[in-house]
């Protein structure tokens, strides 16, 4: 069911690897709420991913961009509004990759230089993404740009390694940006720290299944899917969250605040 909560909002999305992505939930959404958008993702991922079938079911046009390349950005921005005819209104930065993760390297055993390019994928990318917005004027007042996190931010999960210390970032640069840019424009900038959830980046660390059963019990309300998750940025999106800014939204069925649950003390005493 629409609402048409993002009738004439126009926008970015990026990260939409393959339909599990949760970019790619939420362009699916944002087109049934009436958004136009631009499609993009990293050059080397157009090869591997399936971006061109969700740009043909959204109307949407696909521009490469690295996110780590600001040139790169500065060229999606001006497209962008070239394509859509304006200024954009919201900005979905849905994007992470930890070499270090992706070779098995352990957390006493990283390789400094993919260390640094995790944080700049997944961390500094978000700063060159509203750096370049806002050098450029693309956004219009009131707009709202979401980047997404994982608690691991504030707790430890071994295996997440220096992804966490990139989540943290990237937090951290929500809240001196949105600040920034509430006060120049108006658009404010939050992060939503998702459940865990079946990805190419979610399964690519190691345990993902363990801790994603652990999640789903430990939550009242199980885990967020990537479909809730898109709602959800819909909403952040809309005029309805005008005066939300600078913020990690909690967005995990409730798992952030709870100490035990019943079916994992059933689990554990089995
Ligand atoms: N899956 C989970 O369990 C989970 C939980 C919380 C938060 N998140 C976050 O959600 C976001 C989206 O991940 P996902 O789970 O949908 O997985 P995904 O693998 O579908 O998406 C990650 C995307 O990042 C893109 N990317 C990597 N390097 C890039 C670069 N240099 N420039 C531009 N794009 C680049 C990839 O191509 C891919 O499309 C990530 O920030 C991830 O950390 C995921």
């Amino acid at each position: 069911m629409s609402y048409n909560l993002l009738r004439g909002k126009r926008g970015i999305i990026f990260g939409a690897l393959d339909e599990n992505s949760i970019a790619w939930k939420t362009a699916l959404k944002v087109r049934e709420e009436g958004g136009s958008f631009t499609l993009t993702n990293a050059p080397i991922a157009m090869r591997m991913g399936k971006i061109n079938e969700l740009a043909a079911q959204c109307d949407a046009q696909v521009i490469p961009a690295d996110a780590t390349v600001e040139q790169e950005l500065k060229d999606l921005f001006a497209r962008s509004i070239e394509i859509l005819g304006g200024k954009l209104d919201f900005v979905l930065h849905s994007i992470g990759m930890s070499p270090n993760v992706r070779k098995g390297k352990s957390y006493g055993d990283l390789n400094y230089e993919w260390f640094l390019k995790t944080l700049d994928i997944s961390g500094v990318s978000f700063h060159k993404v509203l750096q370049t917005a806002e050098k450029t004027d693309a956004m219009n007042e009131w707009g709202s740009i979401v980047a997404l996190s994982y608690i691991a931010a504030q707790r430890t999960y071994p295996d997440y390694s220096d992804m966490a210390q990139a989540k943290a970032v990237l937090e951290s640069i929500a809240r001196s940006y949105g600040y920034r840019f509430g006060k120049t424009k108006k658009v404010r900038v939050n992060t939503i720290s998702q459940s865990p959830t079946k990805t190419t980046a979610g399964t690519g660390i190691s345990g993902f299944d363990a801790f994603y059963d652990y999640a789903n019990m430990l939550s009242p309300l199980g885990n967020a899917s990537a479909e809730d998750c898109a709602n959800y940025i819909v909403v952040m999106f809309s005029d309805l969250t005008r005066m939300v800014t600078m913020q990690n939204l909690m967005h995990d069925g409730g798992f952030s605040t709870t100490g035990i649950s019943e079916d994992l003390i059933e689990r554990l005493a089995r």
